[in-house]
């Protein structure tokens, strides 16, 4: 007998902590092992939200908070996506969840019924697709490719939607390809799905500071699709906070309340203290997390020169987030040193096997001929990565 329910059975583990416990268990088990498969900041949360935190609980904010966050920070986070997305929202179409994580999830429960479709440009965050089936949705997938950065275009998109599509969801910058779209590419995105009021765009934004070479744009900021779109962000990426579990959605007024009833009766509000400490977050300036996204943009430029001396990785430049996302098919359908390449999986695999390098493979972000490596980690180690895997595959 199966007691696990059918939703679930259709459930995958997320490679991310598949491919991450594996790495980590080799490391107990006294083997050196370098692991790029996280996405998470290796720098320490900046002081003062750390001094608000403090704060917070000498102040006994230890008592549940309204469902959607206590207003001062949704004010708090009003008062920066107009800063910085110049973005109109009020504090009652922002839902404060814990993580951006349940934010999209949210959303997805708020609007998704059986069978409906949501459209995943791929690759998509490993989560996107097993969020959907889990809302007994049906992921829908544009494909991309290195050749155009991993970026679809509107006319795909148009060509993908259909009377049964509820929502598109992607993030940019994007995790995993590094890859951002421009705002030319998102008028003609919004000018597409402004014709279908039935979809709703959920934009994930959570890497929106950790950008190199451009502006960030969100598509809520045309007025054809303001009511038509969810944002989602987060403090996990820009303040390194990724434990503390505080994400956000800012909504039409419509969903912003679905979305407090969703999370009325899974989850109601968020962590007081990190729902305190997230306040100074918002309140802070870029520019003082600037030191942060140059030490990501030094190490991508030096991973870049390495990563283009090994043989049979094709790489482009990525401009945002901290992730490489290689194309590595020169590899599948070869036997490396006994390990059968079938797919990027069983790359990722032989690389942690024999050149003691954690990667995530592109199979569960909907690119089986790529592998994800992330740069949030040392100069040092990123150095001693890619040497252990030049070295590796060489002889290839
Ligand atoms: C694209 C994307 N969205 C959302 C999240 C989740 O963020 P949070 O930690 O706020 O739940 C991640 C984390 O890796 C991510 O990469």
């Amino acid at each position: 007998m199966n007691k696990i329910s059918d939703r679930l059975n259709r459930l995958s583990y997320s490679q991310t902590f598949v491919m991450s416990n594996k790495a980590r268990d080799m490391k107990a088990a006294g083997i050196d092992v370098i692991s790029l498969t996280l996405g998470e900041p290796d720098f320490d949360v900046p002081q003062k939200i750390k001094q608000a935190a403090f704060d917070a609980i000498n102040e006994n904010y230890s008592h549940y908070s309204p469902v959607p966050g206590f207003l001062e920070l949704r004010q708090a986070i009003a008062a920066k996506l107009k800063r910085d997305n110049h973005l109109d929202y009020k504090p009652t179409q922002i839902c404060v969840s814990n993580g951006a994580k349940q934010s999209i999830i949210n959303v997805l429960q708020a609007i998704i019924n059986d069978g409906d479709e949501v459209i995943l440009p791929a690759p998509y965050w490993v989560s996107y697709d097993e969020m959907v089936k889990l809302v007994g949705g049906t992921s829908v997938f544009i494909e991309t490719s290195i050749d155009t950065d991993f970026k679809f275009t509107a006319e795909q998109l148009e060509k993908a939607i259909t009377p049964r599509t509820k929502a598109l969801l992607y993030s940019s910058p994007c995790n995993p390809s590094g890859s951002y779209y421009t705002r030319g590419e998102l008028e003609a995105i919004a000018n597409v799905v402004a014709k279908y009021p039935q979809v709703t765009i959920i934009s994930d934004e959570i890497y929106e500071f950790i950008n190199y070479e451009g502006e960030h744009v969100s598509i809520a900021s045309f007025p054809q699709v303001y009511e038509q779109t969810a944002v989602i962000n987060g403090m996990s990426k820009a303040f390194a906070m990724t434990g503390w579990r505080i994400g956000y959605s800012a909504c039409p007024d419509w969903l912003a309340s679905a979305c407090d009833k969703v999370q009325g009766q899974m989850t109601s509000g968020a962590n007081t203290v990190a729902q305190r400490a997230s306040i100074t977050a918002m309140q802070m300036d870029p520019s003082e997390l600037q030191y942060m996204i140059m030490e990501f943009h030094k190490r991508r430029d030096l991973v870049f020169e390495l990563i283009k001396e090994i043989k049979g990785f094709k790489c482009n430049l990525p401009k945002s987030a901290f992730y490489f996302f290689p194309d590595i098919s020169y590899f599948v359908g070869k036997n490396l040193d006994g390990f059968e390449i079938k797919d990027s999986d069983d790359f990722a695999m032989f690389l942690l096997e024999k050149a003691h390098v954690g990667s995530v493979g592109g199979v569960s972000f909907g690119s089986p001929e790529c592998i994800r490596l992330s740069y949030a980690a040392s100069e040092e180690d990123l150095r001693e990565a890619m040497k252990r895997i030049k070295d590796c595959v060489e002889p290839f």
